[in-house]
């Protein structure tokens, strides 16, 4: 049976891409691959969020030339954001690559595995074996766009699994390369919706995270009707899924109608990631965000108090171009003010086709990595303050796995906190809330 690794680099979002490219595989018959050295089939799904990432993949592709050297029937693929970003130029630098896609393509694997089937056929013939690479880029501008929809198998299927409602991003954030390398929003049918999450409580996920962009905009720009709020509800009454989440949201589309889903809905997890960027206005007006540090925290203070036990969470940048340290300060006591449970923090890179990148990306690099230092450190004091709160306290846990130790079991909060506990009668998937032995880490 032939073998493919994917090597995932970014978020969830390309966590998922993947498990579809393995699952588009999987129909073609390659068995997934941990061990890139016994594949057949290599395919590295990319990230070019931040600067390093893209400066990662090259290294990773320079490391994998001299596999397809000693093996010229490897095949060997680059896909995802760097892959629309560099487009035919990845493969100039690298032309031993056979593929080069787009995350608008995924769907077109199959085809694409088979074509280089055919080219290699046809080049044995001809005694010449040169590689040609094939590329996919661009966007899918359908309203109608296809999402790709494939279960886990079902002895790979977890307790939680994750669901597409979204591609895309219409927003404009002057920092943010993802307009330009995942396309336009299309939000996803509700009844695929709803259908994928029956399926997958069948097949026993107890949690389900929804993913997008920016999910608060779900269904405002399709016809339909179903907005984020009303697609809560519905997957609610109509499933028996235990658990619900979701990411990414932006603050300017967070309206009351969510925030009331907090306090109605009984499936939703009190846990929401809201990312901020910055505390100080004039610099959340050159980020585009198109929403005030004033703003922001009236959200704060309404979902706190529909829901005080809240689990918040966010991303940050830090060396914004013209950020002064008291703007900086600014965003330290936003973060104080917030009391977040986990903060995502980031240096700031300047990224091609971004408004932003027209600015002067002056503050100097040492300050960056002191500024990023300093917001850690404040998170990480908060995080010890508020975990003294979770001390004695009995919670619900979805157990997801049992591994070795004193602690063996492991599960997690509805607030998302990681649990561990001793052994007992506990298999992945229960969901418990009176063991008696408690511990969090
Ligand atoms: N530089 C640094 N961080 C960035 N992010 C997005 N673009 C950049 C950039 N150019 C961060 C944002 C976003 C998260 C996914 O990555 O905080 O929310
Ligand atoms: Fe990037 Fe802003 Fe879209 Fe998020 S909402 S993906 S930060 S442009």
């Amino acid at each position: 049976m032939k073998k493919a690794f994917i090597k995932t680099y970014g978020c969830q979002m390309n966590e998922q891409d993947s498990g579809q490219m393995h699952g588009l595989l999987g129909s073609l018959g390659f068995a997934k691959t941990l061990d890139q050295f016994d594949a057949d089939l290599i395919l590295i799904n990319t990230c070019s969020i931040r600067e390093k990432a893209v400066h990662k993949v090259y290294s990773e592709l320079g490391r994998i030339r001299p596999l397809k050297d000693d093996n010229p029937d490897l095949v060997v693929g680059v896909a995802g954001c760097v892959a629309e970003q560099e487009k035919e130029k990845i493969s100039k630098r690298f032309p031993f690559l056979d593929l080069v896609f787009g995350p608008d393509h995924i769907r077109h694997l199959p085809k694409m595995i088979e074509e280089i089937e055919i080219n290699r056929e046809e080049q044995k013939k001809v005694e010449e074996l040169k590689t040609k690479t094939i590329t996919h880029t661009g966007f899918d501008l359908r309203k109608d766009f296809e999402f790709v929809n494939v279960l886990p198998k079902s002895e790979e299927c977890a307790v939680k699994a994750f669901v597409n409602i979204q591609k895309g991003c219409d927003n404009i954030c002057s920092f943010c390369i993802v307009p330009f390398v995942r396309g336009r929003e299309v939000s996803r049918p509700y009844e695929e919706i709803i259908d994928e999450v029956n399926q997958l409580v069948a097949m026993g996920v107890k949690e389900v995270t929804l993913l997008g962009q920016n999910v608060n905009s779900y269904g405002l720009k399709t016809t339909g009707g179903v907005s984020f709020a009303k697609l809560l509800e519905l997957i609610a009454a109509k499933t028996d899924l235990k658990r619900l989440r979701f990411t990414t949201s932006h603050p300017k589309d967070v309206e009351d109608d969510l925030i009331d889903q907090y306090a109605n809905n009984p499936i939703l997890a009190p846990q929401f990631h809201l990312p901020v960027q910055s505390g100080n206005n004039r610099i959340l007006d050159l980020m585009r965000r198109q929403y005030t540090v004033e703003h922001y925290m009236s959200i704060v203070e309404r979902l706190k108090k529909r829901v005080p036990q809240i689990s918040l969470s966010s991303d940050i940048i830090v060396g914004f171009p013209t950020e002064t340290d008291q703007e900086f300060e600014d965003t330290l006591s936003l973060m104080k003010q917030v009391e977040y449970d986990q903060v995502y923090s980031f240096v700031y890179s300047p990224r091609p086709y971004t408004s932003a990148i027209k600015l002067t990306d002056d503050v100097p690099r040492r300050v960056k990595q002191e500024r990023l230092k300093k917001l850690q450190g404040i998170d990480k004091d908060i995080l010890i303050k508020k975990s003294q709160v979770d001390v004695g306290r009995i919670c619900e846990v979805l157990v997801e796995s049992i591994d070795e130790g004193e602690y063996p079991v492991k599960g997690r909060t509805a607030e998302n906190k990681i649990v561990h506990f001793k052994a007992g009668d506990y298999k992945p998937g229960d969901l418990i809330n009176d063991s008696g032995q408690r511990g969090f880490l």
